[in-house]
C-alpha cells in the first residue's frame, strides 16, 4: 500500500493488498471511507488483502472477515473485538489464513510480518526463494507462535512434557528464600502498604503465569523482578507444585449473598471466588480468603493499567468507584477458602502427584 490513500486507491489492478499500521489504531472506524470502498474493489477483483499488526483494522472495516479467522498484536485483542464482534481473532496465532481464495491473510505482532512475506513469497513465487530469502536475511519462523508472548493466551496445561516433571518437594526446598515475606502471617509491602498476597494452595498455572511476568518485568514490581528473575521454568514448576499441592476444587454455593458489582467476575472467578470448572488457562487465581488491601491493590492496578492482562484491564473497568473495588474485595477476602500462609512447616500432600506444568510451546 502506498503511504497515502489517495494515491492507493488509484491503483486499479494488483494481486496483493497489505495494510500496515494505520495511526491511532482502532479509533478511527468511517474514517477512510474511499479506501475501505478500494478494498473491497480490489477484493472482487481477485487481490489477496494482507494486514500486519494492526493493519487488521482497516481491513476488517470491509466486512470481508466477518464470520472469518484473524489475528492481530494481543495489545489490540480486546479493542478490536469491542470494533468488530463478528471476526474470531487469534492474537496467539503468528499469521492466520482465511477466505475460499486464501484471500485473507493477517499477521501478528511487529516482526511477524517477516513470517507472512516469506509465506507470500512462497505462495507466488516457490518455497525455494522463500527458503533463500529467509537464509539470506536470517530470518526465522516464529514457530513457538505467540503464546509466549501472551501470559493469558498460553496453551494448554498439558502434562509435563518437557523437562522433568514437577516436584513438589524440590519445590518447597527452593521456596526458601520467599518465606521472608510470603512465610510471614500478614506481612506487608511498604509502599504501597498492603499485605503480601497468600500463596498456598493458588493455583499452580497461575503461580508459573505470575512468576513469568514479574520475569519479564510485564507484572511491574522491583522486589518480585529480582526474585523471579533467577528462577528457571522448572523452579517455577517445582514452586508452583509445592504451593498448589492438592488442586483446589470449585465447589458450588456461596456463603453469603453476592454483591452486585461481582456480576461481571463470576463467570471466571465463580460466586465464592474458588474458580470455576472450565478450560481456562492459567486459571484465574483463587480469590476467596486472599488479603483484602492485596486485592484492591490488584484491582487498582488493573484499572488504572499498570498491571496488565487483556480480560482484567477491562473487567477493573467496570468497577468504577473505589468504593466498588473495597465492596468485591472485602467479599472475596470473606469467603472459605484452602488459601493460607506458606509456611516452613506447610506440609508436602502429594508428593511426586502429577503436577500441570505450563509449556509455552
Ligand atoms: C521482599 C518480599 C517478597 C519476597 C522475598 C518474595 N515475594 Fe512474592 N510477592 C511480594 C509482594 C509484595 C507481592 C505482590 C506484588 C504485586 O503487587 O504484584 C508478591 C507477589 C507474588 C506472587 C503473585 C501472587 C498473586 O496472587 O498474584 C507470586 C506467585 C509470588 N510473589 C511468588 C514468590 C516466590 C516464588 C518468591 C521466592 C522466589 C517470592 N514471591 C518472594 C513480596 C515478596
Ligand atoms: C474472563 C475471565 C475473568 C473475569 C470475567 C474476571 N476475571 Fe479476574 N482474573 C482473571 C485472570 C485470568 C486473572 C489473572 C490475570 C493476570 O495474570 O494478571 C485474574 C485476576 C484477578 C485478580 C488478581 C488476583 C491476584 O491474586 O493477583 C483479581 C483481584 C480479580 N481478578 C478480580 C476480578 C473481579 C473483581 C472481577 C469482576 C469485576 C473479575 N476478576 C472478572 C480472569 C477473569
Amino acid at each position: 500500500m502506498r503511504h497515502s490513500p489517495f494515491s492507493a486507491c488509484s491503483i486499479a489492478r494488483g494481486e496483493v493488498v497489505l495494510t500496515g499500521q494505520p495511526r491511532e489504531a482502532g479509533s478511527q472506524k468511517g474514517r477512510y471511507p474511499r479506501l475501505v470502498d478500494w478494498l473491497r474493489q480490489m477484493h472482487a477483483r481477485g487481490a489477496v488483502l494482507c494486514s500486519a499488526c494492526s493493519g487488521i483494522f482497516l481491513l476488517a472495516e470491509t466486512g470481508l472477515f466477518d464470520g472469518k479467522d484473524a489475528t492481530v498484536h494481543f495489545s489490540y485483542a480486546q479493542q478490536f473485538t469491542a470494533a468488530y464482534p463478528a471476526v474470531a481473532i487469534h492474537p496467539e496465532r503468528v499469521l492466520v489464513i482465511a477466505g475460499l481464495r486464501e484471500d485473507l491473510v493477517s499477521s501478528d505482532a511487529s516482526t511477524t510480518w517477516h513470517d507472512m512475506v516469506l509465506y507470500l513469497i512462497a505462495r507466488y513465487a516457490g518455497a525455494t526463494d522463500a527458503e533463500e530469502g529467509a537464509r539470506m536475511y536470517a530470518l526465522q519462523w516464529h514457530q513457538d507462535g505467540l503464546a509466549p508472548y501472551i501470559t493469558f493466551e498460553g496453551k494448554s496445561d498439558r502434562a509435563a512434557d518437557d523437562g522433568a516433571p514437577a516436584d513438589p518437594v524440590l519445590g518447597k526446598t527452593k521456596f526458601y528464600t520467599c518465606y521472608g515475606c510470603h512465610g510471614v502471617e500478614g506481612y506487608r509491602n511498604a509502599y504501597p502498604n498492603y499485605r503480601v498476597p497468600k500463596l498456598r494452595h493458588q493455583h499452580a498455572t497461575y503461580i508459573i503465569a505470575a512468576l513469568r511476568q514479574y520475569k519479564s518485568g510485564e507484572r511491574p514490581h522491583p522486589t518480585m523482578h529480582a526474585q523471579a528473575a533467577s528462577l528457571s521454568d522448572q523452579d517455577m514448576a517445582d514452586i508452583a507444585a509445592y504451593l498448589q499441592d492438592v488442586p483446589v476444587n470449585p465447589a458450588a454455593g456461596a456463603a453469603a449473598p453476592a454483591p452486585k458489582q461481582l456480576s461481571a467476575c463470576t463467570a471466571c472467578h465463580g460466586e465464592n471466588g474458588l474458580g470455576v470448572e472450565a478450560p481456562l488457562n492459567p486459571k484465574p487465581p483463587v480469590l476467596a480468603g486472599q488479603h483484602a488491601d492485596y486485592l484492591e491493590h490488584a484491582l487498582t492496578s488493573y484499572r488504572n493499567g499498570r498491571r496488565k492482562n487483556i480480560p482484567m484491564n477491562g473487567m477493573a473497568q467496570l468497577l468504577t468507584s473505589d468504593e466498588d473495588i473495597k465492596v468485591v474485595a472485602a467479599y472475596f477476602a470473606r469467603q472459605p477458602s484452602p488459601l493460607t500462609t506458606a509456611t516452613n512447616s506447610s506440609k508436602v500432600s502429594c508428593p511426586g502427584a502429577s503436577v500441570v506444568r505450563f509449556s509455552a510451546k
